[in-house]
């Protein structure tokens, strides 16, 4: 299986473009030494020449760019992108829907509930139903996305609910009630390489580790997982915003209840941090935190980054 990170950042991405918190200077100041990342995505190879993404960032057109085996091969139109899965319904995994808009058949995979949100957001209308599929993807159960010709894909995909919430912009109500909830409003993605059985576990937003979520990772051969914030009150301490990593649905990396020890007991060949926001200090590759997680065995994602299972 090969995947690539086309985005390690959080919303926002970093450096976020009102930002000056410390870690966001220090990319504003040097960004050779701590490089920019976009947003939230990763494509996992269908086959040797289609690719599927792992959510659709703000970024997109950039990480496109960015990564030469996503261009356009052949006259006149074309593209290796396959399909987009989308894991909720955030700004920084939907809105890149909008880049992909020129008619170009591939095939929106999400649940449910996250197409009722796409169907009922006009703006979505721009992804032509005559080259757009889109697919509603029941809760485990697994599919095999397909090429554009209606061949599969090398790869099995299963989506799987995790502790959670609605996404911010379609927040009402008391939404404090139902976070944690596992729900179709969030959800991690499982990958199975279907000739080498190797699996891969993307789980970007996730407010708590669940006896569902445990028994799932164990044994996986690599784990991409919310690296949102180092710790619960980040934001709040340093004066970045009033909420909380866990009134956002992320569980923190650091403390007893963070990631890194929920996760230490779990067989996992291969831990990796993704979705970082920009305040999240293991973004600065000299700093103690960064030493912290890669000594628990986890290493820190980066745009570009390959992985071949
Ligand atoms: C999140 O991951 O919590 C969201 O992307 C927040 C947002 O929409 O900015
Ligand atoms: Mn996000
Ligand atoms: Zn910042």
């Amino acid at each position: 299986m090969n995947i690539r990170i086309l985005g390690a950042a959080a919303g926002g991405g970093f450096p976020q473009w009102n930002c000056r918190c410390a870690v966001c200077r220090a990319s504003w100041d040097d960004p050779r030494a701590v490089p920019p990342q976009t947003q939230s995505s990763l494509a996992v190879a269908l086959d040797d020449s289609h690719w599927l993404l792992c959510n659709a960032s703000p970024d997109l057109r950039q990480q496109i760019i960015d990564n030469p085996p996503l261009h356009p091969r052949r006259a006149r139109r074309d593209s290796p992108i396959a399909g987009v899965v989308l894991t909720n319904g955030d700004v920084d995994h939907v809105a890149g829907l909008l880049n992909l808009r020129e008619s170009q058949p591939y095939t929106v995979y999400a649940t449910g509930r996250i197409q009722q949100v796409l169907a009922d957001n006009p703006i979505f209308g721009v992804l032509n139903p005559d080259y757009v599929a889109r697919r509603e993807i029941a809760l485990d159960t697994p599919f095999v996305p397909t090429l554009p010709d209606g061949r599969e894909g090398n790869i099995t995909v299963e989506m799987f609910a995790v502790p959670g919430k609605v996404a911010l912009w379609l927040e009402e109500g008391d939404i404090e009630a139902r976070l944690g909830a596992e729900t179709e409003d969030t959800v991690g993605l499982e990958f199975t390489d279907r000739e080498s059985g190797r699996r891969l576990l993307y789980v970007p937003g996730c407010a708590a580790v669940s006896e569902s979520l445990r028994r799932r990772l164990a044994d996986c051969d690599l784990l991409l997982f919310d690296g949102t914030l180092w710790q619960d009150h980040e934001m709040v301490d340093g004066k970045l915003g009033i909420k909380t990593g866990q009134r956002m649905g992320h569980m923190s990396m650091a403390g007893a209840h963070g990631s890194m020890a929920a996760l230490s007991d779990i067989p996992i060949a291969r831990r990796v941090y993704t979705h970082i926001n920009n305040s999240n200090p293991v973004l600065l590759p000299d700093s103690e935190e960064r030493r912290a997680v890669e000594a628990a065995g986890w290493t820190v994602a980066h745009d570009g980054m390959e992985i071949r299972l």
